[in-house]
């Protein structure tokens, strides 16, 4: 009797168990191939803004010293991004996080690790003003701009004004990162969510298994562009430089003041705290939106602040169950996979880039003139060379984050 409705009970919560992982899975985005990026009605992508969007992505006018516009940072090379740790910073400056890539954020709702900016428009402008990342003055750059006869062209064809505006420079290089995108027919990984099931190895399809079940990766990274724009503490342990180089301190303090944060925090905080910035809530401390996981294969080294190094580390991260929570919530728990089961879910990870990185033809850009003095004409004027933001993007120089209102 009392064997039998302890047997009864114990698989009637199975069953609920089960019922809830399936339930859980089944409301979950399902995993696929990208859809075409999304566009603001206010910008509309074309090919013209497109190739002016390339330019100006490469173009280190837009920055404080001409030479940190976004390629600096965002070099096709590394990955869209610095291929370090954490990034460099505006000569003079250290940042304090990992150089995102922008390869996808066309498919983000909230842009930044915390989520602060909500469009590319208003990314780029935050990037290239930010002090610890373009440092660039608006004015300033709108004025390099308006003495670029290429440009002014280009932006009359594009946007219909006189003389370029620096706010249609930004909405140019969001249409240009609208068109970095994981390209489908590339992806082993979506051209077997396509059917082509010799597209990944018997490996990796458990891997998948894995990362839908045992392993719970999917409750957070789902959707096409494996994350759910959503924020987590998973306890990624700080970044070492934070306590041995006054360079981060320094622009750790300085993201504080800039962010708004008590000033008794302000003054002893040693952590970077995410989400915490935006809403202030004690329980969102530590939290950083989920990345995507598309591209990861050329993105590394991995997470906010790059301590992990290898995706062989991410996995060691997760099956330990993360790290110590900093919200006071744990998020997650220990996952007990074998080595095989490691294997597998390293060999899904591995399916989830395109076969050849991204990369683009790096564009030529447009000289400088003097504007003609009355009475000539401006192709008299003598030409000036731009400064390539290219040269510049391995040196050495501490890292970025925007100011105030941007990161
Ligand atoms: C000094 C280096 C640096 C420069 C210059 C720079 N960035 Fe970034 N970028 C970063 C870092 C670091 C982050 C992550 C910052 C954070 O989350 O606080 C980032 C984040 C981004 C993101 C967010 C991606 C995501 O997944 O949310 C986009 C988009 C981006 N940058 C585009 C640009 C554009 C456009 C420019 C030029 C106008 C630019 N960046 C200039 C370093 C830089
Ligand atoms: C509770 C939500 C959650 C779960 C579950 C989760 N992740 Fe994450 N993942 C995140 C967040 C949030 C980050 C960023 C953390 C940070 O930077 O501090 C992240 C980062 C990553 C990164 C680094 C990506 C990059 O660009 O730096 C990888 C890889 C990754 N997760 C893989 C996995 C795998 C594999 C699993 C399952 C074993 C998993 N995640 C489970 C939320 C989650």
């Amino acid at each position: 009797m009392t064997t039998n409705r302890m047997v009864r009970a114990a698989s009637a919560s199975l069953a609920a168990l089960l019922l809830t992982g399936t339930a859980l899975a089944a409301d979950l985005p399902a995993l696929g191939p990208l859809p075409p990026a999304p566009a603001p009605s206010d910008n509309p992508t074309t090919p013209a803004k497109v190739e002016l969007g390339k330019k100006l992505f490469w173009d280190g006018r837009l920055s404080g010293n001409g030479s940190m516009g976004c390629v600096a940072c965002h070099s096709p090379d590394l990955g869209w991004g610095t291929g370090g740790a954490i990034s460099f910073g505006y000569p003079g400056t250290q940042h304090w996080r990992k150089s995102q890539t922008v390869l996808n954020s066309a498919h983000y709702n909230k842009l930044f690790w915390e989520g602060s900016v909500t469009s590319l428009e208003g990314q780029a402008e935050a990037a290239a003003e930010g002090g610890v990342a373009g440092n660039g003055d608006s004015a300033m750059m709108e004025m390099r701009l308006r003495l670029v006869p290429e440009y002014v062209a280009e932006f009359k064809k594009v946007f219909g004004t006189e003389w370029p505006h620096i706010s249609d420079a930004w909405k140019a290089i969001a249409a240009f990162q609208r068109t970095l995108n994981s390209d489908p027919e590339k992806v082993p990984f979506d051209r077997f969510m396509k059917g082509d099931q010799t597209a990944i190895s018997a490996e990796a399809k458990r891997g998948l298994d894995l990362f839908k079940g045992k392993a719970g990766c999917v409750s957070c990274h789902n959707g096409p562009l494996l994350s759910d724009q959503s924020f987590h503490d998973t306890g990624v342990p700080d970044n070492p430089v934070f306590q041995t180089d006054p360079h981060y301190q320094i622009t750790l303090r300085w993201q504080h003041y800039q962010k708004g944060v008590a000033e008794d925090y302000y003054r002893k905080g040693t952590t970077d705290d995410g989400l915490y910035y935006v809403t202030k809530r004690a329980e969102d401390k530590g939290k950083f939106r989920t990345p995507s996981l598309r591209e990861i294969a050329y993105t590394g080294p991995y997470m906010h602040n790059g301590v992990l190094e290898t995706l062989e580390a991410v996995v060691e991260f997760y099956d330990k169950g993360g790290g110590e929570s900093r919200s006071g919530t744990k998020t997650l728990k220990p996952l007990g996979l074998t080595e095989q089961e490691k294997k597998d879910l390293l060999a899904f990870l591995g399916t989830l880039s395109m076969d050849q990185p991204l990369t683009v033809k790096e564009p030529t850009l447009p000289e400088s003139r003097p504007l003609p003095r009355a009475g000539t004409t401006a192709s008299e004027a003598p030409a000036a060379k731009p400064a390539s933001s290219h040269a510049h993007h391995m040196q050495a120089t501490p890292a970025a984050a925007p100011t105030k209102k941007k990161d």
